[in-house]
């Protein structure tokens, strides 16, 4: 296992350590997504090498290396990513863990053919969305595809994560990503898909 620093000028918000540090984390679920799961379930992921963007305590990141990818996983929250480590020693598998923000990840000289995303796009547009489509679009190769779990603005109960609408994310993405599957769900509770209604959407690079 290996980790990088990213460099320090960023514009990471440090209260999400201190969300860590505080256990204030109700997203974090420790169990794999389960809509990651129906996409690699249904065939719909091609490639071997995965990128995770705010790859949080890494459930997902070790998930994806658990079943043969090579990844490499980002987030801004030291602690986050040293509960990570910990995680993938235990499972004793490799990933690669860097500690920096997603709207500054720097030219690793090479791309990946799988990005994912569970819950972190959909805060960080609010503050840098132009950094983290940089960021995408170096981190992948046409034909990458992305997966990418957001809030839904269609939800009716209170609270949750930040909500979008269809036509925002058409807009953020449709310039450099095709659309193959747009879907409501639900994020994921202790007892099921029983959390705030998100989008899930398939994305190709152009
Ligand atoms: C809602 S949590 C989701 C975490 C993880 N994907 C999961 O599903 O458990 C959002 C994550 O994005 C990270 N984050 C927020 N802004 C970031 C930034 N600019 N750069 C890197 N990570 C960031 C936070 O530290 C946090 O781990």
């Amino acid at each position: 296992m290996s980790q990088s620093e990213l460099p320090s000028s960023t514009g990471i918000d440090p209260k999400w350590n201190r969300r860590y540090e505080a256990g204030d984390t109700p997203w974090d679920m420790r169990i794999p997504s389960r809509e990651l799961t129906r996409v690699l379930k249904e065939g719909l992921i091609r490639g071997r090498t995965a990128f995770e963007m705010g790859c949080g305590t890494g459930t997902n990141a070790v998930f994806l290396a658990e079943r043969g990818f090579a990844v490499t996983a980002v987030d801004g929250a030291p602690l986050a990513i040293e509960q990570a480590q910990q995680l993938a020693t235990r499972k004793n598998v490799s990933v690669e863990w860097m500690i920096g923000d997603v709207c500054q990840v720097p030219d690793l000289r090479r791309t990946f053919d799988f990005v994912f995303d569970r819950g972190c796009y959909h805060c960080v547009r609010l503050v840098n969305l132009a950094g983290y489509l940089d960021s995408l679009g170096r981190v992948t190769h046409a034909g990458s595809q992305y997966l990418v779990l957001t809030g839904n603005a269609n939800e009716t109960r209170e609270g949750g994560p930040p909500r979008l609408h269809e036509r925002e994310l058409r807009a953020d993405f449709e310039p450099l990503f095709q659309i193959d599957d747009l879907r409501p769900f639900r994020f994921d509770d202790p007892d099921g898909p029983t959390g705030p209604l998100g989008w899930s959407c398939l994305l190709t690079r152009l």
